[in-house]
């Protein structure tokens, strides 16, 4: 089995100095050997402060989201090339935020991700139900149409990855109960051919460990905790295996 992946997502929080602080204090934690895969997605502006921070070291670089064409008159878009060249390896596509508040539809998450694809990218392809969809019983079946409409046919599971992230567990202190999350999880790994797929929604040091050790959980997918450099630190720490009892 390969290694988890830990990613954070700042979303539109922070400074410039805060980008420093936090890119410098994660590099020192990991080091030169993380217990996994460390990916920071920083606003666009501050990419280049992490790229400087992260640079020759195992920590790696993500865009927050890329558009579903090379370039062209889009206005405020950012291009999956662009972010290549500005040093990512990875892109999230699809958070649930950008569905809601943007409007996005699958169908422009899946060339978003085509674009991560082409550009030399691992688009982190995030999906996930409502309440009210939960609710209703209808969860599974709301992420299995998410899966199928986002992510590129044909996709290679090696270049890809998924992030389970229930809508109503982001940012609400909340998170989806252990069996919800390795049914999801299992589902979602038959359904996209043993596809690497993240947990998230507040995942926080005290939860990590538990939840990384859930089968078909690849790893986790940070909003808020990853603001703070002790808490994301001691989330890369729950990566090793030893700690799923006790972290
Ligand atoms: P959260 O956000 O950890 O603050 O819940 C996760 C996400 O939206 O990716």
């Amino acid at each position: 089995m390969q290694g988890k992946i830990v990613a954070a997502n700042w979303k539109m929080h922070g400074n410039n100095a805060l980008a420093h602080t936090l890119a410098a204090a994660v590099v020192r934690h990991v080091h030169t050997a993380p217990p996994c895969t460390v990916v920071l997605c920083p606003p666009a502006v501050y990419l280049h402060v992490v790229a400087g921070e992260i640079n020759s070291t195992p920590v790696s670089l993500g865009g927050q989201d890329c558009h579903g064409e090379a370039q062209g008159a889009f206005t405020g878009d950012i291009a999956a090339p662009m972010l290549k060249e500005a040093g990512c390896s990875y892109v999230i596509v699809g958070h649930s935020e950008r569905r809601q508040f943007h409007y996005e539809t699958s169908a422009q998450v899946r060339a978003k991700a085509a674009q991560a694809l082409t550009h030399g990218l691992v688009p982190i392809v995030c999906v996930g139900e409502s309440l009210a969809e939960r609710e209703a019983g209808k969860a599974m079946d709301v992420v299995a149409r998410q899966v199928s409409e986002s992510v590129p046919g044909g996709a290679d599971t090696e270049h890809f990855v998924l992030a389970y992230e229930p809508i109503w567990a982001i940012g609400t202190g909340r998170t989806a109960g252990a069996d919800d999350i390795a049914s999801m999880h299992r589902h979602i790994v038959e359904q996209a051919r043993g596809a690497r797929v993240l947990y998230g929604g507040s995942v926080k040091p005290g939860n990590a460990g538990e939840i990384m050790r859930l089968s078909h959980v690849a790893g986790v997918l940070v909003g808020g905790a990853s603001l703070v450099a002790e808490d994301f630190c001691r989330i890369i720490d729950s990566c090793h295996p030893e700690r799923w009892e006790t972290v």
